[in-house]
């Protein structure tokens, strides 16, 4: 059997561990033939198909980023782009694809799914908002690296008695800015599921001050909302799955802190910094045991499903039902971080 995986999308650490593992059973334990698509589903329409041997996995576990190289191609944008992947397909002989991805690309697969093509997903995001699975592989990395930047920025709101804005990633969902924020102590969590109103920001910035406290760390995902007002995006541009480029949400908290309270603010913008480098012990183990159980799918001729961690448990559910909705913060999380909120 000849099995082609690609990595689609925001990369993330992970997926490096994901492909070892694929590899690794599919030669060892099935004597499949692997094939790594280069660069998303781009790589299946312009046939950039590599084969990958033990060799070639080497010594990719701690690696962040993706040997695979991704893009954020949908192919249904494309002139004949389904039709070309059915044909890159035919002539590499290949008999299923692993797609490794998030909404954009396991809708892509989902859909190909739908036209006959056999295919099994790995859930694959830093934004953790993927439902049909509790953890998603980078999300744990992110939230460590939030927390570490938090712990630093605490001793330099201090020490200058400011407030320190921390905008992070979340595009529709808040899990990195509420798991980073509750692990490093933030005073304030902003996040897309519960637009925010500034006066109550200000508030509780100078109720803090009232209390002894003299710096005032918010967290906010970068898709939060203000109150009865529209996203804060870089450009209006979209992707080709729509998405517009979010940031910006951070620099206008703080100016609208500073004009209301005057108090000196400061921002940092973590970006891509929470996508990069080395995975966690955690992400490696999780994108390890999703990676076995994708390859054990393909084999067992289960296609249409995604892998998924749910408990301990690693599951298979169908793409349709994990792609059915975004899986957000709850209110019970949140409602934790708000404990501790002022
Ligand atoms: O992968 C999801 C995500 O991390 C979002 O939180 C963020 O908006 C987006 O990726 C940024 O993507 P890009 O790499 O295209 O700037």
């Amino acid at each position: 059997m000849r099995v082609g995986i690609l990595t689609g999308g925001g990369d993330c650490p992970g997926l490096n561990a994901v492909i070892r593992a694929v590899v690794r059973k599919g030669i060892t334990y099935y004597n499949f033939d692997v094939l790594g698509i280069k660069n998303g589903w781009l790589g299946l329409i312009e046939g950039r198909i590599i084969p990958l041997d033990l060799n070639a996995i080497s010594g990719i576990l701690p690696r962040g980023g993706t040997i695979l190289g991704t893009t954020r191609t949908n192919p249904f944008k494309i002139e004949d782009g389904v039709g070309k992947i059915f044909a890159q397909i035919e002539k590499f002989e290949m008999d299923a694809v692993i797609a490794v991805g998030g909404e954009d690309t396991l809708g892509v697969a989902l859909k190909l799914c739908d036209r006959g093509l056999r295919c099994v997903g790995v859930p694959k995001t830093i934004d953790n908002d993927l439902s049909g699975t509790d953890y998603t592989f980078g999300f744990d990395t992110a939230v460590s690296i939030v927390t570490e930047a938090l712990d630093r920025l605490h001793t330099t709101a201090e020490a200058h008695h400011r407030v320190m804005v921390v905008e992070v990633m979340g595009r529709h969902a808040g899990w990195i800015a509420v798991e980073g924020g509750i692990a490093g102590g933030a005073d304030i969590i902003l996040i897309p599921e519960f637009p925010f109103d500034i006066e109550d920001i200000c508030s509780q910035i100078i109720k803090r001050r009232e209390r002894g406290k003299s710096f005032s760390i918010v967290v906010v995902a970068e898709g939060a909302q203000p109150k009865d007002a529209s996203l804060i995006t870089q450009t209006d541009e979209r992707d080709s799955f729509g998405h517009v480029r979010l940031g910006g949400i951070g620099t206008m908290i703080a100016r609208e802190i500073e004009r209301c309270i005057h108090i000196e603010t400061r921002v940092t913008v973590l970006g891509h910094v929470q996508r990069g480098g080395t995975p966690t012990a955690f992400d490696r183990v999780l994108a390890t045991r999703l990676g076995i159980a994708a390859i054990d799918l393909v084999h067992e001729g289960t296609f249409g499903h995604m892998v998924g961690l749910q408990g301990n448990k690693v599951v298979s559910v169908p793409l349709s039902e994990a792609l059915a909705e975004l899986k957000t913060v709850d209110k019970d999380l949140y409602d934790i971080a708000k404990v501790f909120f002022g």
